[in-house]
């Protein structure tokens, strides 16, 4: 999640650039850059590493200007396309242009080899630099500036927020947005742009939140908006938030907040990624596996906590998907025990932070043996360095201890893999990818639905936080997300949680089941799993025990009797269940968490970034 800032006033610019920055650092970041207007010019100043980097070129050039530059845009760079080098670090020039991007380009690759041929040099590995080219050539071409951003805009495909200088229009800010947030601020004879509310709030609390197809052409005592090319006003709304609630988007804990990003870094990890028409999964990154693909014989998925839940969820993706027999292990466990695989066996890592020091161990256990994968969030970790391919998933920096969007994101690039891993291996025709796929792009409408059932959860979490066992029931792809809800309870609300297959419970756990102990049934809409759960559940009850039930499935009378409580989320497809039926249990986690005051970012004895055996 990139941080996006930009000034026009009166006022010297590099102060109130750095400082929008700054306030943006909890965003995550590893590189920055600002572009400043002073005199007609256009200074770009770049860096890697932390935003100290970038003021020391300012402080050592300190003295060499004297009038201060009233007008500039400013970045901190996450990357996604391209490693975290100063050469891709915002902004990007080209000619009279230089711009900054939050978002991904679709179609980069298509631009770039049009703009190529037309002359256009590039420097960086980004995608961002595509629209730089292109905006300059159409510079070029004669147009007035507004009208060439619009145009540059159309040409796009994909998510962004753009903000762009051109020299010859000093004064002017150029704002663009489709599927990434951007907001202005305005001040007296001065106008101030920004990712989030953060890096307004020293200057100004009047606000216009931009929607998508949104243009602006921003200057000092102007602000000039067009939606998808008709002009349009914008309702100027006055902010309230103190400076850290702010950072959390206006949610009391990040892990709420993250909980309510899901649609949002869903759409963006599977966005450009497939093609609908042609049932297509686009992954250049994992070129090395098209033609290995088809002699693959065993994948192994390695992970630890949350991570490792998503593997659970891989393996019916890629048994049923790519018809490669799969095993899930810990990272932990995997790396110490005999290495009994060969060139035709797929080692995958899947970690948020990349980090992780067992998952690390055991990606080096496989390499030079195997093939290897990461699914990682953190573009240039130290798994991503040691692994053959990766597969990114784009859920932005995760600063909850508690890991949900990473999870979300996890399940889906592994939807992808195996339906990559599918097509590969010629094991499915490109109709069923594409009935797969014509769900798929539901999901982020999807997610935001399910994150309606907040007000139900909080009054199941009510009823249920002075418990001190959870028993969490699950069958098929609902056992892993059993797995997960009862690990999200336990690290941040301290309480003790199981997490069981539904039909493994009579074995053991049931002599623990009295009318003390909470159930939660996760109970998907698949007729078979449905009625087999369904069983399993009224031996829950017969016991005394309180049952909650998170289905997707119709409305049931059956289900009514047996169950204290219900709650229901969208169905899209029987493979991405588990996604939404996983919302409603970090919903509970965060608010009997809430409800016992644990610190919910922050657990007891937990780090984010477990770099330690
Ligand atoms: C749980 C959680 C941990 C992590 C685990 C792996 O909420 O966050 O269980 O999932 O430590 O971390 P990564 O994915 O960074 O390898």
């Amino acid at each position: 999640m990139c941080g996006i800032v930009g000034y026009v006033g009166s006022k010297d610019a590099l102060p109130i650039l750095l400082g929008g920055l700054e306030a943006l650092e909890y965003r995550g970041y590893d590189s920055s850059g600002l572009a400043l207007v002073r005199g007609g010019a256009v200074e770009v100043t770049r860096a890697t590493g932390k935003l100290a980097e970038l003021k020391k070129l300012f402080a050592q050039r300190a003295g060499d200007t004297k009038e201060p530059a009233t007008q500039g845009i400013g970045h901190t760079r996450w990357a996604t396309h391209g490693r975290p080098t100063e050469t891709n670090a915002h902004p990007h020039s080209a000619g009279r242009v230089s711009l900054i991007h939050n978002g991904i380009i679709e179609n980069y690759l298509e631009l770039r080899a049009s703009l190529e041929k037309q002359g256009c040099v590039f420097k960086s590995e980004t995608d961002t630099e595509v629209a730089a080219h292109l905006l300059n050539t159409l510079l070029e071409k004669g147009l007035e500036t507004r009208e060439a951003f619009r145009q540059m805009c159309q040409a796009v495909r994909g998510s962004y927020a753009f903000l762009a200088i051109d020299q010859k229009t000093p004064g002017h800010i150029y704002v663009a947005k489709n599927s990434t947030p951007i907001i202005l601020g305005r001040g007296e004879g001065e106008s101030f742009i920004a990712s989030d509310i953060p890096a307004l709030l020293p200057h100004t609390r009047r606000i216009i939140v931009l929607e998508d197809g949104d243009l602006a052409d921003v200057s000092a005592d102007f602000i000039y908006l067009e939606n998808r090319g008709t002009p349009i006003e914008r309702r100027e709304e006055q902010v309230t938030w103190d400076p850290i609630t702010a950072q959390k988007g206006g949610f009391k804990h990040f892990m709420l907040k993250e909980i309510f990003d899901q649609a949002q870094v869903v759409g963006d990890t599977i966005r450009g990624r497939f093609s609908i028409e042609t049932g297509a999964i686009m992954l250049p990154e994992l070129a090395a596996l098209e033609t290995a693909a088809q002699r693959l014989r065993r994948v192994v998925l390695v992970a630890c906590g949350t991570a490792w839940h998503a593997c659970l969820e891989g393996k019916f993706f890629i048994e049923n998907f790519a018809k490669i027999p799969c095993e899930v292990d810990y990272a932990s466990e995997f790396r110490y025990r005999p290495q009994l695989f060969d060139a035709d066996t797929l080692v995958i890592a899947v970690s948020q932070s990349g980090e992780t020091l067992d998952t690390l161990g055991a990606i080096e256990c496989a390499k030079g043996k195997a093939l290897t994968l990461a699914v990682c969030n953190v573009v240039g970790a130290s798994i991503c360095r040691r692994a053959d391919m990766v597969l990114y998933t784009h859920a932005g920096p995760e600063i909850s201890v508690a890991s949900t969007k990473a999870f979300s994101t996890q399940l889906i690039a592994l939807e992808l893999l195996g339906l990559f891993l599918a097509e590969k291996r010629g094991v499915m025709s490109a109709d069923q990818r594409r009935s797969i796929l014509e769900m798929m792009i539901h999901v982020p409408a999807a997610i935001s639905a399910a994150l309606k059932v907040e007000p139900q959860v909080i009054a199941a979490a009510k009823s249920f936080c002075t418990a001190r066992d959870f028993l969490f029931l699950g069958r098929g792809t609902c056992y892993p997300i059993a797995l997960e809800g009862a690990l999200k309870l336990k690290e941040i609300s301290y309480i003790h949680a199981e997490g069981y297959p539904a039909g493994e419970m009579k074995h053991g756990p049931i002599a623990l089941i009295d009318e003390r102990m909470p159930v939660v049934v996760i109970l998907q809409r698949d007729k078979l799993l449905f009625e087999k759960t369904l069983s399993n559940l009224k031996e829950v009850e017969a016991r005394g025990a309180k049952v909650l039930v998170i289905t997707d499935a119709a409305d049931d009378k059956t289900l009514g009797v047996v169950a204290d409580s219900i709650i229901r989320v969208p169905y899209v497809s029987p493979e991405l269940s588990p996604l939404l039926l996983n919302i409603p249990l970090q919903m509970l986690a965060y608010h009997v968490a809430v409800m016992n005051g644990t610190d919910v970012d922050l657990p007891r004895n937990l780090a984010k970034s477990v770099t330690v055996e």
